[in-house]
């Protein structure tokens, strides 16, 4: 089980992050305490995540031809992410995110452009030989009808399968978008992230994982990680499970918070691990990503998580 691979779907795009000691006057021209490229998007943040807790990770996801998005490849394949089954786009653009990190806060202000990139189809997602997966973690996007059929194709595969050899299925809704809600059904572990769960009316963790559940009958846990209140989750039975923060004592880059989380709570749950294991260790590792600068810091550290 755990020699098979997680494989993660989603946008892999490039982010340039400018350091700034405050957020930005507009119509001002200043320098920024420092900047750098990295690679990003949610699925992209979550295997390089996966790749630091030395999981076997594949990447799915379309690629742009253009001489920027090679910088995204390489550091790829420098982390031995495997990429085998992406699917390049002759002549499309990179999907771009210019970032502000305002030190004095910590918040992160993302402007993002995907001009035509066209997004994996199902028939795409066909090709993958669903043998080599323990998991497959779905990014909520806009092609959420694609995206449902993909979900689909894999639970009737599991339905071939022993209960031992089957896929996990999770999803991350995050964009306040209603499209969303198409992607519920088949999954079994979904994260409820703070803006879809507040765009669905919902004002806390804990009202939000309980509302979901009432509002989406099926036997899957849902997961809710509320900013710097807490994670509040229920498992397939509904069993209620919580936990709190680990805020560094200087936030530094909070891009990619969220993604640490979900590959954190992924890396456990896909051991076998329980539900409030898993919450905690997400949390926990959320906590130390934000106390430094993007995410290769965390190899020193995750050693102080592992007892
Ligand atoms: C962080 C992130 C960035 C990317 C943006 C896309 O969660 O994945 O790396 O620029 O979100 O929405």
């Amino acid at each position: 089980m755990v020699d098979k691979r997680i494989m993660c779907v989603g946008l892999c795009n490039l982010d340039i992050i400018q350091v700034c000691e405050n957020f930005p006057l507009e119509d001002s021209d200043q320098r920024s305490m420092h900047s750098r490229w990295q690679r990003g998007g949610n699925a992209s943040n979550n295997c390089t995540v996966l790749a630091l807790l030395d999981a076997k990770c594949e990447l799915l996801s379309t690629f742009s031809d253009s001489e920027h998005f090679a910088f995204a490849i390489r550091d790829l394949h420098r982390r031995e992410i495997l990429t085998e089954n992406c699917v390049f786009h002759k002549g499309s653009e990179i999907p771009l995110s210019t970032v502000w990190l305002n030190a004095s806060s910590g918040s992160r202000t993302i402007v993002h452009s995907n001009p035509n990139l066209p997004e994996l189809t199902e028939e795409q997602f066909g090709y993958c030989n669903l043998e080599h997966y323990s998991w497959i973690h779905f990014e909520g996007r806009r092609s959420s009808g694609e995206i449902a059929k993909m979900i689909k194709r894999i639970k009737m595969w599991n339905e071939t399968r022993k209960v031992t050899e089957r896929i996990t299925i999770s999803i991350e809704l995050e964009k306040p978008r209603e499209s969303n809600l198409l992607l519920i059904p088949n999954v079994n572990v979904i994260f409820l992230g703070k803006d879809f769960a507040s765009f669905m009316g919902f004002n806390t963790a804990l009202e939000a994982v309980q509302g979901f559940k009432k509002r989406f009958s099926g036997s899957y846990t849902v997961i809710c990680p509320w900013g710097n209140i807490g994670v509040s989750a229920l498992d397939q039975s509904n069993q209620y499970f919580n936990c709190g923060v680990y805020p560094p004592a200087t936030i530094r880059d909070t891009l990619g918070a969220g993604d640490t989380f979900c590959a954190g709570c992924i890396f456990q749950l896909n051991q076998g691990n329980s539900l409030q294991k898993a919450i905690e260790y997400g949390s926990q590792l959320a906590g130390l990503k934000i106390g430094d600068f993007g995410f290769d810091h965390l190899k020193e550290k995750i050693d102080q998580l592992r007892e």
